[in-house]
């Protein structure tokens, strides 16, 4: 394995000497000349280990140090610190800070040789962990019932990508068949509004995973719950986009099926903000060949996720149609107004049953100023029975704009939450094997979902046996 080495001295001659020894272990040496130049290339690009001398002008090797170990993007780069052979309380002071070793000057370069094979040793399986393919992984992004997605670069491209990977505690045949089934759905899609995928595969440790557009930006779930509901003109806005994805699959004779706050993401795309994508097709399925890749256990599930099912998915799979993805888009609209699901009941039956028999609560009760037109198109969208709903999302659609809200919404309406998505980045950095982080999640997962109504919509997710 190739690896990135920097070397940083503000003497030239250690820089082409040690360069030179580096280009001879056949590793790719980078230079710097001072601390803040090394700092810019740890920045630009994928550095594997850090030679660094101590005494530098305009920022010493101690100051670079301390500034890597305080980054978490950053803080796991090993470092050998190179220092003078009078200068033991630098040496020492930089093993405290974090260095991986320290070597005194003039170098033995059978020395080095030893140091740098001990310390890419250990990179050697962290990289390993941190590869999927041709794509480095830099952090979670995020998680639902089947998988975790992840921040990742591809190697050659640096180009940035959403990699998403079964669960390990999903790897029967029916989590894969399932997986697979979403991958070849979702590249069937082509609409701007759905998430594009790039590429599918398994890796050495037999993890399957699919590589899709990274989406800079937050699920609507997310959203409500970090900034609260939203007004009619931005809800219209997101609606109307959401149409526009499940339109053209609806056209294609797909169906979503899970349609909810956290399968729809609010982006940024090529400079425009509140750009909807409509992701997870991992329950979709083709109206007229209903199931067929799935085992006859599988077809006795309730398919979706409670909050936002539709009367009929309970009834049954089989008798879902387009009109049903249209009931869960009203229902995320019902919930980006209120901050409520359309039945708040925490016990799962009971919750199922009001699907079936209870009228919502209309929307006007719960969101006083609400303007009469919104409020007819959606509570429509909740009929308990499919003919009184709009019969497709480019109807739904049609009745939005024509709403006396739509097409008032701004962007910069939104700037200053934009602003601080953008710098709250999300991901948390990829510090150990994936398999640990993997464990540690799920560890966080049990303690999260106390409350039924979540356990409902995100553990469980996606199957639930129709008699719990
Ligand atoms: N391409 C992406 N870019 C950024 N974040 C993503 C992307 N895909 C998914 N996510 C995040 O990961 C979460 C889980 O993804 P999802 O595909 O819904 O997985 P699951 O099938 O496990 O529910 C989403 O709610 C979203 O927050
Ligand atoms: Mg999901």
């Amino acid at each position: 394995m190739k690896f990135k080495i920097l070397i940083v001295d503000d003497n030239k001659l250690n820089l082409k000497m040690i360069e030179d020894f580096i280009f001879s272990l056949d590793h790719s040496p980078l230079l710097a000349c001072n601390g803040a130049k090394a700092f810019e290339e740890v920045k630009k690009q994928q550095v594997d280990l850090i030679l660094l001398d101590i005494e530098m002008p305009v920022m010493n090797g101690i100051e670079l140090l301390r500034q890597l170990k305080r980054d978490k993007s950053y803080s796991q780069i090993p470092v050998i610190m190179l220092t003078a052979l009078d200068d033991v309380k630098s040496a020492v002071e930089s093993i405290k800070l974090g260095a991986e070793d320290y070597l005194t000057k003039p170098l033995n370069f059978t020395l080095l040789e030893n140091r740098i094979k001990g310390v890419l040793e250990k990179r050697k399986a962290i990289v390993k962990a941190q590869r999927l393919g041709q794509y480095t992984i830099e952090g979670i992004i995020g998680e639902g019932g089947m998988s975790q997605v992840y921040k990742a670069n591809h190697i050659m491209m640096c180009r940035p990508a959403a990699v998403k990977v079964l669960k390990p505690e999903r790897t029967d045949q029916n989590s894969f068949t399932l997986f697979e089934r979403e991958v070849k759905i979702t590249s069937l899609l082509s609409h701007p509004n759905t998430i594009v995928v790039y590429d599918y595969g398994s890796s050495s440790d037999g993890s399957f995973y699919y590589v899709m557009e990274y989406l800079p930006g937050v699920n609507l779930k997310e959203l409500v719950e970090t900034w609260g509901t939203l007004n009619e003109e931005r809800v219209i806005h997101i609606i109307t986009q959401a149409c526009g994805s499940l339109g053209e699959a609806h056209q294609k004779g797909l169906l979503h099926r899970d349609v909810k706050p956290a399968n729809i993401m609010l982006c940024e795309r090529g400079g425009i903000y509140d750009f909807v994508k409509v992701l997870d097709f991992g329950i979709g399925v083709f109206r007229d060949e209903p199931e067929k890749n799935l085992s006859d256990k599988n077809r006795q599930y309730i398919i979706g996720t409670p909050g936002f099912l539709s009367p009929e998915a309970i009834q049954g799979s089989d008798r879902m149609d387009v009109s049903s993805d249209i009931y869960s888009l009203g229902a995320v609209a019902y919930y980006l107004l209120t901050g409520k699901r359309i039945f708040e009941e925490k016990s799962l039956q009971k919750l199922l049953l009001c699907h079936i028999q209870e009228n919502p609560p209309p929307l006007s009760s719960i969101c006083h100023h609400l303007s009469p037109d919104l409020e007819i198109v959606i509570m429509s969208c909740l009929e308990k029975e499919k003919s009184k709903r709009p019969q497709s999302a480019e109807k739904l659609r049609d009745m939005l704009l024509k709403c006396q809200r739509a097409g008032k919404w701004r962007q910069s309406g939104a700037e200053k939450q934009w602003k601080k998505i953008m710098e709250e980045s999300k991901i948390s950095p990829v510090k150990e094997k994936r398999s640990t982080i993997i464990k540690a999640l799920n560890i966080n997962l049990e303690k999260k979902f106390s409350d039924p109504q979540d356990i409902a919509e995100e553990k469980t997710a996606k199957l639930i046996q129709q008699n719990e």
